[in-house]
């Protein structure tokens, strides 16, 4: 006989007229444990790796807890011993209790007793705080790539815990999010969400972009946890590869790689997304207009008082950089 059968087995035993009441199946693992003190240390006898004591092991776990969802959990297959995550390999065959601590005692009471609780689930909703709940995760996630910018991480310094965005058993969704991710970061930044519905902006709303694109939710060295890709380059560039030199004529703001000293990155009332909405401000504010190219007084070869040189970008159309043009022209 299968274990997992223990509780239908039992339910076949009763009278007819009890099924009803016990279809709690709270209840029922109460009763069967009250019939028969003695098959804990049954169940417990043969587990499939050696387990230290005060633990009893996942198999045991899953014969009172079987309901948990899970199919879409990658954390199943670390009881298995199937991860490669070197930090996971010591919890084979106890996985459960990697998150929720050793439930030997919790089991020989059957109670929620005596096992650590997660919140946010439907009989916990608040959420257990950052401090006691991120470091069992972080046992096996520390060292993962998404997290090596984690102390940096505006998140991590506010104590926001993993269990606000993931939820282990209840999410069939990626990353075992608890909604989809930019839905995820707009419940919390409701003005950031106002941003991308200005004239200029990324297509967030129509989901053709996700905010994790161009953050890194976990944290990450450079402000404003902004994603990074290969040479420590602006995350823009996954997408603008063309704006990506090396040029051999540089604009200088550009190569120090922060798109945001010109455009507003997630909307802007002006073209194009830049931060001023007359083109020449935006460039007069470095290149200030008391040099000898830029004046408004001869012999100033740009002569600011005519319309024709407002536009800057007419004539340095190469601003993020030029392969062919120290003045940026071409
Ligand atoms: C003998 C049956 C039994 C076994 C074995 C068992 N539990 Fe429980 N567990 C219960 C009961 C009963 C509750 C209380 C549920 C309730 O009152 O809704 C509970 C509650 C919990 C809770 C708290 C959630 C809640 O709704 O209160 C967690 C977490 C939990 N168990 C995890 C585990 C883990 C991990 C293991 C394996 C180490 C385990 N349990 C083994 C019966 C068991
Ligand atoms: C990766 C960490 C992790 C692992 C592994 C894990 N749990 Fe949980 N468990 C949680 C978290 C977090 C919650 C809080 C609810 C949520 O986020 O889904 C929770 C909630 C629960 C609850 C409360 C019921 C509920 O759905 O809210 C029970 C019971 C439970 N876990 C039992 C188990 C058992 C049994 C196993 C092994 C099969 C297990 N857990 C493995 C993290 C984990
Ligand atoms: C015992 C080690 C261990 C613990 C503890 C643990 N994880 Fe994991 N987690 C893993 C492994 C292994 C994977 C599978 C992916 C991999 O190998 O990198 C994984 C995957 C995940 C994923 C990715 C799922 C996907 O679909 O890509 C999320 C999210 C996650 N864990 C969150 C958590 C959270 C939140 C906690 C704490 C409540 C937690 N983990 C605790 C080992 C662990
Ligand atoms: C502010 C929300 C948020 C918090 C807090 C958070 N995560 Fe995540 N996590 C995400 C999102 C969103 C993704 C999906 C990222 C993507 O699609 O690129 C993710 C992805 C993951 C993944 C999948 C692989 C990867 O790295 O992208 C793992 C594992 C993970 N998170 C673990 C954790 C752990 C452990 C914690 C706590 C230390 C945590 N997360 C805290 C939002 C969060
Ligand atoms: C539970 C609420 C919550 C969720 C969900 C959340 N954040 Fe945050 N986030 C905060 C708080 C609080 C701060 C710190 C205060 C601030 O700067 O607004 C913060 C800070 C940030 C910062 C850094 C701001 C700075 O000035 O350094 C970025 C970027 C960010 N969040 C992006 C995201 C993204 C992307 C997501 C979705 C994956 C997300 N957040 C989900 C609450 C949240
Ligand atoms: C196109 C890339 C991109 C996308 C998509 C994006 N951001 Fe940003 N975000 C940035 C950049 C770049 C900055 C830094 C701006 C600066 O330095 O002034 C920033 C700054 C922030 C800040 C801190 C400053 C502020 O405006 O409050 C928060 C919080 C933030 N983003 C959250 C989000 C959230 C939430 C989403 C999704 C709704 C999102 N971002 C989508 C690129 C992006
Ligand atoms: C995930 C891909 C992606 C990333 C990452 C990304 N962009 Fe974009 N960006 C686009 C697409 C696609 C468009 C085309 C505009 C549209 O129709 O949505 C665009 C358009 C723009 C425009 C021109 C808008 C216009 O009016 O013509 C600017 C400026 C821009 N992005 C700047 C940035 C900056 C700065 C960053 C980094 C903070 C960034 N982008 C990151 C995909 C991306
Ligand atoms: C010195 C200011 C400045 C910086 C820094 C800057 N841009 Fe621009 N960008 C502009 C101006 C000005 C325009 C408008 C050009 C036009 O109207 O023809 C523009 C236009 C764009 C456009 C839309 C037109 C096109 O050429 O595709 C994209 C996309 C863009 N920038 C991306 C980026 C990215 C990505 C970065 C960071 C690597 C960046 N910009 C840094 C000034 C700047
Ligand atoms: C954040 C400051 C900043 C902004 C804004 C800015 N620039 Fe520049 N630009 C520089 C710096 C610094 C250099 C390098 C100067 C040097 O090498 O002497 C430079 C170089 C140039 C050059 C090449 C000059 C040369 O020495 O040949 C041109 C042309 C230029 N910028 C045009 C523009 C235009 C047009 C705009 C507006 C779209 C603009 N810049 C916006 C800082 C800026
Ligand atoms: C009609 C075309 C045109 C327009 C419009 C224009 N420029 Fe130029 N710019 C040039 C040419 C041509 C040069 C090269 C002049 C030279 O080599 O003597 C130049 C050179 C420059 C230089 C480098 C000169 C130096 O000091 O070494 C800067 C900086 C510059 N322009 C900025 C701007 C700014 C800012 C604007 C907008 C307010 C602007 N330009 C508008 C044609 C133009």
């Amino acid at each position: 006989m299968g274990r997992r059968s223990i509780g239908d087995l039992a339910v076949s035993l009763l009278p007819s007229r009890w099924e009803s009441a016990l279809a709690d199946r709270r209840l029922l693992l109460k009763f069967i444990l009250c019939l028969t003190p003695c098959w804990i240390p049954a169940l417990a006898q043969t587990p499939s790796v050696a387990l230290p004591e005060g633990y009893l092991g996942s198999e045991n776990c899953r014969i009172c807890h079987e309901n948990l969802g899970g199919v879409f959990d990658p954390h199943i297959s670390i009881d298995r011993g199937q991860t490669k995550k070197r930090a996971a390999l010591e919890w084979k065959g106890r996985t459960c209790e990697a998150c929720h601590g050793p439930g030997k005692t919790h089991a020989e009471k059957a109670e929620g007793k005596d096992i650590f609780v997660f919140g946010g689930s439907i009989r916990y909703p608040a959420l257990t705080p950052a401090g006691e709940a991120n470091p069992r995760c972080l046992q096996c996630h520390a060292a993962d790539e998404t997290h090596r910018g984690r102390e940096f991480g505006s998140h991590n310094r506010n104590q926001i815990p993993c269990t606000q965005c993931h939820s282990v058993h209840q999410s069939a969704r990626r990353a075992l999010l608890r909604v989809e991710s930019t839905e995820l970061c707009e419940q919390c930044h409701l003005n950031v969400k106002a941003e991308f519905t200005r004239p200029y902006r990324h297509k967030l709303q129509e989901r053709a972009m996700a905010c994790v694109d161009c953050h890194n939710p976990h944290g990450e060295l450079p402000p404003r946890q902004l994603r990074r890709v290969s040479a420590n380059e602006p995350g823009c560039l996954k997408c603008h590869g063309d704006k990506r030199g090396p040029f051999p004529f540089e604009h200088a703001p550009v190569r120090l790689g922060n798109c945001s000293t010109c455009h507003e990155p997630h909307g802007s009332a002006n073209p194009r997304m830049l931060i001023r909405h007359d083109q020449s401000f935006l460039c007069l504010e470095c290149h200030t207009s008391g040099t000898q190219t830029i004046g408004i007084t001869p012999p100033a070869f740009h002569d600011l008082r005519t319309a024709r040189y407002r536009n800057c970008t007419i004539c340095h159309s190469k601003i993020h950089g030029s392969f062919a043009s120290k003045d940026l022209l071409r």
